[in-house]
């Protein structure tokens, strides 16, 4: 967020892309797209794009980390060192340290932990395209690896950021904008409860500025939780249509 008042990021109206304010980047999920995990998702979200594999429950080592009244939830945000312009070095550093503990904050409060007592959950997030928005796009895709693992959950998490640019109100910001507007604010939701679980604020904004921007990033999070639930219908209709169930599967 460097509020370089020299760039220009709102042309006639539009935005770089030619998107309104309110309007997202285009987005595709999709489920079940890893064989050897218990459930997974790849979301292409604008140029981000993000592959996610559950594994567990299973138990927890070593064992003095577990836990007799739930499981524990352990997600890994890995940027990849090809997935930006600039090469990233590999390995984690402060920045996904954080974006795992957050995920893993959100996460923990839908998934229904002491189901699994002493056993782990282990969330990866892989972002394999990094367009600004990745811890939104992670934990959409992560919550939807979850379902398809078939893991109980309260309900899913949708996320999705506003922000300001050239000092407009706007949802969903891609790299230029994060990198040139003058505040990002990533949110993630519990839809059914009308919960936040994940607020952050890279930047500034004023008291009338961030209730705009709270009014857009939660209104992005209804559409991602339509998008979310359409994909786990279709994946559960082909299921049935290719006889899953009637095969034991
Ligand atoms: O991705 P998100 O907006 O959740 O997190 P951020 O820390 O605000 O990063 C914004 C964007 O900066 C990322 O999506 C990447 O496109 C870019 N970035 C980068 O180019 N190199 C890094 N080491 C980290 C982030």
């Amino acid at each position: 967020m460097s509020g370089n008042g020299d760039v220009v990021l709102i042309k006639d109206g539009k935005r770089l892309d030619g998107r309104d304010f309110d309007e997202l980047r285009d987005i595709k999920m999709e489920v079940s797209v890893l064989e050897r995990a218990a459930g997974s998702a790849y979301v292409e979200w604008g140029k981000n794009k993000v592959m996610v594999g559950v594994y567990g429950p299973r138990e927890l080592h070593p064992k003095f980390l577990q836990d007799p009244t739930k499981a524990m939830l352990r997600c890994v945000y890995n940027l990849a060192p090809f997935s930006v312009d600039d090469r990233k070095k590999p390995g984690p550093d402060r920045r996904s340290v954080e974006i795992s503990k957050v995920t893993s904050e959100a996460l923990s409060s839908v998934v229904m932990l002491e189901r699994f007592p002493n056993t782990v959950v282990d969330v990866f997030i892989e972002i394999l395209q990094a367009d600004a928005g990745t811890r939104c796009a992670g934990l959409t895709a992560a919550s939807l690896a979850l379902a398809d693992a078939g893991i109980p959950m309260k309900d899913l998490i949708a996320s999705c950021s506003a922000g300001k640019i050239q000092g407009q109100v706007v949802v969903d910001l891609m790299k230029e904008e994060d990198n040139f507007g003058e505040c990002d604010l990533p949110m993630a939701i519990i839809p059914k409860k009308g919960e936040v679980v994940l607020l952050q604020m890279d930047g500034k904004l004023s008291r009338d500025e961030f209730k705009d921007a709270y009014k857009l990033a939660y209104d992005g999070c209804m559409k991602i939780y339509d998008l979310q639930r359409k994909t786990l219908m279709d994946s559960m209709k082909k299921f049935v249509g290719e006889g899953g169930i009637e095969n034991g599967d």
